[in-house]
């Protein structure tokens, strides 16, 4: 059974000098963010999930083969957890979800490995400096980390937690790859500049930034950047850019050209970034 969806929670926003909106704050987001991962039907799907594409085997094998100890954030059923454990690595993996730890706590017993799993917030990674041998957040669950000042936070974090010279992989969605979220992704860039205009009060404070209330699903809420918005919060973050595509560029084995990278369903934009 679903948890009531918490209110919306104020704060403050202000445009030359005045409080005109009323934005729903990061703990609010976030925890309507769990409760999208602890719907039954969302973690039976993960609980589910084996696979690893072939994209993500790619970058695992060349940046992740027997480096020592890996955090897998945001793990939701371990589906990248227990590859990488199969890599030669210790993995140490968290994730928001009660519901989704309890799910890979389970395939655990059946399928023993050298895996710890904890129910953990992403942005408060309270873990010693220099302390991981490499840090991974899958499936662009880093579009859960809200807003850009967020996720700069939360790279400078994963980088203080990095040993020197090691690597963090992540996914994202870009804003504008042309695909079935395009449409929406335009009315909802031409309400948020329609708000900033004439002033009035919505919940979205950044373009990327996507609410959906229907009850049960997965995504209640996701901050989907442009590829420009990322590079220049890989760039804030101090991290060095070790490899960029998309996943179809890293598929076709090509670079990541702008004609091609713009379409797609899943194209989405691969990080790996050195400490
Ligand atoms: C799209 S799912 C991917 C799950 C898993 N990595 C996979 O690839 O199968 C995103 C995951 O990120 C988790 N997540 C979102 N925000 C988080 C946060 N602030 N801290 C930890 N995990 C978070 C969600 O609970 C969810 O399990």
């Amino acid at each position: 059974m679903g948890l009531a969806r918490p209110k919306p929670c104020a704060e403050e926003g202000r445009i030359g000098g005045k409080k005109v909106f009323n934005f729903m704050n990061t703990d609010t987001i976030t925890d309507i963010v769990r409760q999208g991962y602890s719907h039954k039907e969302v973690v039976e799907g993960y609980a589910r999930a084996r696979e690893i594409w072939p994209e993500e085997k790619f970058v695992f094998d060349k940046f992740f083969k027997n480096v020592g100890h890996i955090l897998d954030i945001g793990c939701g059923g371990g589906r990248t957890s227990f590859s990488l454990a199969s890599l030669g690595n210790k993995v140490t993996a968290i994730d928001l979800s009660p519901s989704l730890i309890k799910a890979a706590k389970e395939r655990l017993v059946k399928e023993p490995a050298n895996i710890e799993f904890f129910v953990k917030d992403a942005r408060h990674l309270d873990y010693p400096d220099n302390y991981f041998d490499g840090i991974v957040f899958s499936f662009n669950g880093i579009g859960y980390i809200v807003r850009k000042e967020g996720k700069v936070r939360f790279l400078k974090e994963v980088k203080r937690t990095l040993k020197p010279e090691k690597f963090f992989f992540f996914t994202a969605h870009n804003l504008w790859c042309i695909n079935q979220y395009f449409p929406g992704n335009i009315l909802r860039v031409l309400k948020i500049l329609l708000s900033k205009i004439f002033r009035f009060n919505i919940r979205e404070k950044e373009y990327g930034e996507k609410y959906d209330d229907k009850p049960g699903i997965e995504v209640p809420y996701i901050d989907i950047k442009p590829k420009r918005i990322w590079d220049k919060i890989v760039k804030d973050s101090g991290f060095q850019v070790a490899l960029f595509n998309s996943k179809y560029g890293i598929r076709d084995k090509r670079d990541f050209s702008l004609f091609r990278n713009y379409f797609g369903d899943s194209n989405y934009l691969f990080f790996v970034l050195k400490k």
